[in-house]
């Protein structure tokens, strides 16, 4: 098993390896002795809980704890204040403490909804992750943003609150579909291209099917080491949006037909596009993003003109009045932020 350690405010672990699920409950209580005998709530979705809730349930009572569980719809329509008070009248009719624990037992859903859950029951209570995507394990579960959707905008509400540990079981990616998996991979070639070459170059050559922990643990090492460094998202945690700001603005004008890491995939090849343009990058960098991507399986082509994702991106969080920071590439292995003039932005896509 590996352990990756997240420098927060509250530091926590990470634990990566192969058949872990089974063990979750001796894990956890072992690195957290106050869980010892605590009432636990399993939070999961209507895909996951039938495929791991009772092994993880079975972990934690075989430990002494209490388990409850509570399913919610699988899907982002999920993200809702509807649900969340929901979840939050079941903790309350529970009678769940401010000593107890949840647990989110999913992907990035039912991650975001149960630390938003956890984040202002009793004004606070602790939570464990338990990613079943790959996705959710190199990023939603780590770095403690949760949120639900508004109508104007997905994660448009939500706190920072770290969990207390995370366990990926990275068996259970076996059972995603290829679109689902695909999805992981765009966020995981993400952190090679951000920051580090040779990760790049591992993912490139198949290391999520033949070195998977390896790998996960080497995204989330990095994803720990920027979010240490602003934990509250004011400056280098930026950077985690390579491909965002354009990912964004795909995902809305397909009314989130185009899933996450499509978008992002899509994204970060036009953020190669646009720092070649700007003359940033060469334009070797930008093809061999593309090529990247392309190898590992991503349809890159963008369903919407870029005059229409320029209407779209206006409204980014990160946009500083007259000036939006883009995330853009160097070279491989070193991305930054870059401020970009809204005129300029709107030269660039037109
Ligand atoms: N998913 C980007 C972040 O955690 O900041």
């Amino acid at each position: 098993m590996l352990v990756q350690k997240i420098q927060t405010g509250k530091p926590y672990s990470v634990y990566i390896g192969n058949g872990l699920l089974p063990q979750v409950g001796s894990i956890f209580t072992e690195a957290l002795p106050d869980l010892s005998g605590k009432s636990v709530v399993i939070i999961s979705d209507s895909n996951v809980m039938p495929l791991y809730c009772e092994t993880v349930k079975n972990s934690f009572q075989d430990t002494g704890c209490r388990v409850y569980t509570y399913e919610i719809p699988a899907g982002e329509t999920s993200k809702n204040w509807t649900l969340l008070g929901e979840v939050l009248e079941y903790l309350a009719g529970l009678e769940i403490t401010r000593s107890d624990y949840l647990i989110a037992l999913g992907g990035g859903v039912v991650g975001d909804l149960t630390g938003f859950a956890a984040s202002i029951y009793l004004r606070g209570i602790s939570f464990l992750q338990i990613p079943t995507t790959l996705l959710a394990a190199v990023d939603s579960s780590v770095g403690g943003k949760t949120a639900v959707d508004l109508k104007a905008g997905k994660n448009l509400a939500g706190t920072f609150w770290q969990p207390r540990a995370v366990l990926c079981d990275t068996d259970v990616f076996g059972t995603l579909s290829e679109k689902i998996f695909l999805d992981g991979v765009a966020e995981s070639i993400k952190y090679g291209i951000l920051r580090d070459k040779k990760l790049y170059e591992n993912i490139l050559h198949g290391g999520l099917k033949n070195n998977c922990n390896n790998i996960v643990a080497s995204c989330i090492a990095m994803k720990g080491e920027i979010v240490s460094e602003d934990e509250f998202d004011r400056g280098t945690r930026e950077l985690l949006n390579l491909g965002h700001t354009f990912g964004h603005a795909i995902e809305a004008c397909s009314s989130y037909e185009i899933s996450h890491g499509h978008a992002v995939a899509i994204g970060m090849s036009i953020a190669g596009k646009v720092s070649c343009q700007l003359g940033l990058c060469s334009e070797a960098c930008s093809e061999e993003i593309t090529a990247a991507l392309q190898t590992l399986g991503f349809d890159l082509t963008c369903p919407y003109p870029m005059d229409t994702l320029y209407q779209i991106m206006l409204r980014d969080k990160k946009r500083r009045g007259n000036t939006i920071d883009l995330i853009l590439p160097f070279e491989i292995g070193d991305c930054r932020i870059y401020p970009v003039a809204i005129e300029k932005l709107e030269e660039i896509t037109h």
